[in-house]
């Protein structure tokens, strides 16, 4: 893996502090940047789960759901034209846009080992933690006849043991990141299926 290091650890301007983009802003951006559909589709599904987590579990407002969500939404954005560049360019978009730094950490933290930035908020957590193991459903839910329906916990955790399986997706970054939220996997894999499946996108 080549190293991602941002060599920085402070992003955005805290005067911008709950300042975002509209829904509108955010989805056309992803469509300039992004034109794979799959990593198209890998983003709204985090979008998804990081807007049901924080309306669920953190009970917060509509405006803060659209903070993690955005996060959710642009963590990805760059990755398609210029992986060299993950994820730097899109956190310095956001930077640009005066949007919130606490969106703009949280997407800079979506893979310490890479990016060099630990998560520190729940934001960041949840990110990190949602990032790979959505990937991982999906790829699930592909080799199965009626993909996300009667999905199960116990499936999931024996498929991630067959190191075959969706290879490209880092085990270890799954557990690394289960552990830094504070949750059980199987806690998290629960969530996880349970907002997937009903996400249709
Ligand atoms: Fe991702």
């Amino acid at each position: 893996m080549p190293s991602h290091s941002l060599g920085r650890t402070e992003f955005g301007n805290p005067e911008n502090k709950g300042k975002t983009i509209s829904p509108d802003e955010a989805n056309q951006l992803l469509n300039d940047w992004v034109k794979n559909d799959r990593l198209r589709l890998h983003m709204h599904q985090v979008a998804h789960l990081m807007k049901s987590w924080a309306k669920e579990k953190e009970q917060l407002n509509g405006a803060d759901q659209w903070r993690w969500e955005l996060a959710g939404l642009l963590h990805d954005a760059d990755w398609d034209q210029w992986p060299d560049q993950h994820c730097k360019l899109i956190i310095e978009e956001l930077e640009k846009r005066n949007v919130d730094p606490e969106v703009i950490h949280a997407i800079a933290s979506h893979g310490p080992s890479y990016f060099g930035v630990e998560p520190v908020s729940k934001m960041d957590k949840m990110l990190y933690a949602f990032d790979e193991l959505s990937g991982f459903l999906h790829a699930y839910s592909l080799m199965r006849p009626n993909d996300y329906e009667g999905m199960e916990v116990k499936g999931v955790l024996k498929r991630m043991k067959d190191k075959s399986f969706a290879a490209n997706v880092s085990r270890e970054d799954i557990r690394d990141a289960a552990s830094r939220s504070g949750l059980s996997m199987e806690e998290l894999i629960q969530f996880a299926i349970a907002h997937q499946s009903r996400f249709t996108g």
